[in-house]
């Protein structure tokens, strides 16, 4: 599958935007396991254009990273025109619009997935960004507004008509906001659908190796992207690769070879913020992570771990869950 020039392989596997998920470290570390391609945090256009600092700090990309995209959102058109300049400048790889975002603070406001009730104004953003920029633009966007307005296949069609080089579809609309499960019928008959010659990506509930194999298989898309999956497991694109290749599932490694990745997270994350601010991150991925589940009475341990404060404190209760329960390391 390709982006403009850029060769993505057979099967590529991508790590979903998320803010305050998809900082530089953990971009850095699911590349590291396999992920074909990484994108940042949304980036507000308004923001951007008005160079608040700390959005500004989100254009960072590294060498190693890449194939990297940075995302932007916005319901303005010449503040998304001045922000896709801005980020070019930045030097990623690839800029992505998010027509995707469900919560109010955006799409209440026309932004985000605000944009599928206003399709014209969605396109001319396309059409004027994929103008402003040398760089290849992708759109990432939802089935439609709600189950009355599932647009997708049309709405692909108008997009690509924009100019845009791959587009990324998450099986929900946005009134399922993130319940439910993804509907992937849709995104199999946007891809199906004669007239479409972009790659297209799909996405919603990929959280396993066998799940990433039969969303290729079954709706023939050109690439998954993976989200809430790989907080706290930034390890299953290395499972969701190898299977892919090999047909054949990864072995589980030893208990602390994965707790050894939760602590370069943390470390990474201390050392990007603060101590406190670093800690407060990476709980998100704590909570998240499959490694603990099943392990009885485990309860006041996660909360615990949830609750310290030190990296020398997280790390002693992280340290001693093996013994504790009997765990093999
Ligand atoms: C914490 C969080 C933050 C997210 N932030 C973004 C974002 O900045 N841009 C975006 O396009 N989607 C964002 N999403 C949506 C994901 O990219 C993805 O489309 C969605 O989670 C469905 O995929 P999944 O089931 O693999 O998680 C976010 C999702 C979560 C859970």
């Amino acid at each position: 599958m390709k982006i403009g020039t850029i060769d993505l392989g057979e099967h590529p596997v991508f790590l979903a935007p998320m803010e305050d998920v998809t900082d530089i470290s953990f971009r850095l570390m699911c590349k590291r396991f396999g992920a074909d391609m990484v994108y940042t945090e949304f980036v507000s256009s308004d923001a951007l254009i008005r160079s608040v600092s700390k959005t500004q700090q989100k254009l960072v990309v590294a060498e190693d990273e890449r194939p990297v995209a940075i995302q932007i959102y916005g319901k303005d058109v010449d503040a998304m025109v001045e922000a896709a300049r801005i980020c070019e400048a930045a030097r990623p790889n690839i800029l992505d619009i998010n027509f995707g975002c469900p919560v109010k603070k955006v799409a209440g406001k026309g932004a985000g997935a605000g944009m599928l009730r206003n399709i014209p104004l969605m396109l001319q953003i396309t059409k004027e960004v994929v103008k402003a920029v040398n760089i290849p633009v992708t759109v990432k966007t939802r089935l439609g507004w709600d189950a009355d307005n599932k647009i997708i296949v049309d709405l692909a069609e108008q997009l690509q008509d924009c100019g845009i080089a791959a587009l990324s579809i998450h099986g929900r609309t946005r009134a399922q906001m993130y319940t439910g499960e993804a509907d992937w019928t849709l995104i199999g008959d946007v891809k199906n659908n004669p007239r479409m010659y972009i790659p297209i990506i799909g996405n919603g509930d990929v959280t396993s190796a066998e799940i990433c194999r039969q969303c290729f298989s079954e709706c023939g898309v050109d690439g998954v992207m993976i989200g809430r999956g790989s907080i706290g497991r930034p390890w299953i694109f290395r499972e969701v690769k190898h299977y892919l290749n090999t047909g054949e599932l990864l072995p589980d490694e030893p208990f602390d070879w994965y707790i050894d990745i939760l602590k370069q997270q943390v470390l990474q994350s201390v050392e990007r913020l603060d101590e406190r601010r670093g800690i407060l991150h990476i709980r998100r991925h704590l909570a998240a992570t499959p490694l603990f589940k099943g392990i009885t009475d485990f309860k006041q341990t996660r909360v615990a771990m949830l609750r310290a404060a030190t990296v020398e404190e997280l790390f002693h209760i992280m340290d001693s869950i093996p013994e504790k329960f009997g765990i093999i390391r």
